[in-house]
C-alpha cells in the first residue's frame, strides 16, 4: 500500500480574544502515513474514530511564555486531546489488533503511539457509542463524578445550583444531586438546553441570558453548593445567595477564557461571615483513586438509560476550529465531539 494523506489539526496561530475558525487551528493533509509499512518501534499504529472538543483547549492555545497549570501547545504541531482509536497494527504485546484505546492523542486521522502510559484499553461491553468515552463515560463525566465524591458532602434536603447546566459536566452533576436528594437550581444559555436540564431533573432551571441569576437565586436559594462553570458575576452572586457552610466547587471560570481571565471577585467577605468554603477541582487528581470505580459504574447506568446524556457531533477534523468556537460561544447543545471514522 502506498502512503496516503493523514489529515491534522495544527496550531496555526494564537488567539487573543475568542478563536478565529478560520486561523486558530487549521486542517492539514500534507503529511502522508503508509498504514502497512511505517515503523512502529514496539508502539501501536491506531485509526481515531472520535475526538473530544473541550472548553479547557483554549487555555492551551497560547503562547509558551504565557505559564499556567497546564502545557501551551507548540505552534505548527496537532494539538491534542481525549479520545477513543481503533487499534491497526501492534509491537506491543499488551494491544492487540481491533481493540480500542482511550487517551490524551494528537488530533490526527492516524497515528503512532510509543508510550502507552495513561492509554487505557477500552472493552465497552456496555455496547455505548465509542463517543460516549469521551463525554459522560471520559474526562467531563470524570469531573462531575470525581468532584462529586470527592467535595459535595451532599445532604438530602440541601440545595445546589449548577452552571452550564446542559454541558456533559453540569447535566452529570445534575443528575449526580437528585439521585442524592438535592433540590437542584441550574442555569444555560438557550430556552432549548433549559428544556433538557428539567427533563433530567432540575427543579428549576432558567436561561441567564433572558431572567435575573440574582432573583432566581433569591427566589429559590440560598445554595449549600455552587458548582462553578463560569466565574466571575455569577460567582459573585453564589457568594451573595450562599447559606452559611455552603461549599463552593470552583470547576471552570468560562467567563474568563477569551477575556485575559482577570475576573475581580467583590463579595469575597461572604467567605468569612458564612463560614464558606472553596475547593478547586482538577479532574486529574482523582483518577487513581476513583477511575475503577467510575468505569464500573458509568457506561453501565448509561447503557440502561438510567444516566442522560447529549452530544454535539461534528464528523472530520475539518471542523475542529469552528466546534471549539462553537463551545466556548455556547452554541453547542450538548458535548461537542467530532467523529472522525465509524470503525
Ligand atoms: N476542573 C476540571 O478538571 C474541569 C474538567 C472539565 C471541564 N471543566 C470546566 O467545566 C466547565 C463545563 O465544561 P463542559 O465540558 O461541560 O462544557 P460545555 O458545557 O459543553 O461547554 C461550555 C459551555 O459554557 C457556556 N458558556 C460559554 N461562555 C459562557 C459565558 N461567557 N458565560 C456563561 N456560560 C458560558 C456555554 O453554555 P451556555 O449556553 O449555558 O452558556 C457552553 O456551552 C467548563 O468551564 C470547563 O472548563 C473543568
Amino acid at each position: 500500500m502506498s502512503p496516503i494523506p493523514n489529515g491534522r489539526v495544527i496550531f496555526n496561530e494564537a488567539p487573543v480574544a475568542y478563536p478565529d475558525p478560520r486561523t486558530t487551528l487549521v486542517y492539514d493533509t500534507s503529511e502522508t502515513i503508509d498504514l502497512e509499512t511505517s515503523p512502529l518501534n514496539g508502539g501501536i499504529l491506531v485509526k481515531s474514530l472520535v475526538f473530544s472538543i473541550d472548553p479547557y483547549l483554549r487555555g492551551r492555545l497560547r503562547s509558551p511564555e504565557t505559564k499556567s497549570y497546564n502545557e501551551a501547545f507548540a505552534l505548527g504541531q496537532p494539538i491534542r486531546n481525549f479520545s477513543v482509536a481503533v487499534v491497526l497494527r501492534s509491537e506491543n504485546a499488551n494491544v492487540k489488533v481491533g481493540e480500542h484505546v482511550y487517551g490524551h492523542f494528537p488530533l490526527a486521522e492516524y497515528h503512532i503511539l510509543k508510550d502507552l502510559t495513561g492509554v487505557r484499553k477500552i472493552e465497552n461491553k456496555e455496547g455505548i457509542a465509542w463517543s460516549h468515552y469521551t463525554g459522560i463515560a471520559g474526562m467531563p463525566g470524570k469531573t462531575a463524578y470525581y468532584g462529586w465524591k470527592a467535595y459535595a458532602k451532599a445532604k438530602k434536603g440541601e440545595t445546589i445550583f449548577v452552571t452550564t447546566g446542559a454541558g456533559p459536566v453540569g447535566s452529570m452533576v445534575i443528575q449526580l444531586a437528585k439521585l442524592d436528594g438535592l433540590k437542584v437550581i441550574a442555569s444555560a444559555g438557550s430556552s432549548e438546553k433549559v428544556q433538557f436540564m428539567k427533563d433530567i431533573g432540575a427543579d428549576v432551571a432558567f436561561n441567564y441570558k433572558t431572567e435575573s441569576t440574582d432573583e432566581i437565586l433569591k427566589k429559590h436559594g440560598p445554595i449549600d453548593i455552587y458548582w462553578d462553570h463560569v466565574g466571575g458575576e455569577v460567582l459573585d452572586l453564589a457568594l451573595i445567595h450562599a447559606a452559611k457552610f455552603a461549599r463552593f466547587i470552583e470547576v471552570g471560570l468560562i467567563t474568563g477564557y477569551n477575556s485575559g481571565g482577570i475576573q475581580p471577585v467583590k463579595n469575597f467577605g461572604n467567605v468569612l461571615s458564612k463560614s464558606l468554603t472553596i475547593q478547586g477541582l482538577y479532574v486529574g487528581n482523582f483518577e487513581e483513586q476513583y477511575g475503577e470505580a467510575f468505569y464500573n459504574d458509568i457506561p453501565g447506568r448509561i447503557a440502561r438509560g438510567e444516566i442522560k446524556y447529549l452530544e454535539y457531533v461534528k464528523h472530520g477534523l475539518q471542523s475542529a476550529g469552528q466546534l471549539l468556537v462553537d463551545v466556548l460561544k455556547g452554541d453547542n447543545f450538548g458535548k461537542a465531539v467530532i467523529i472522525v471514522a465509524d470503525k
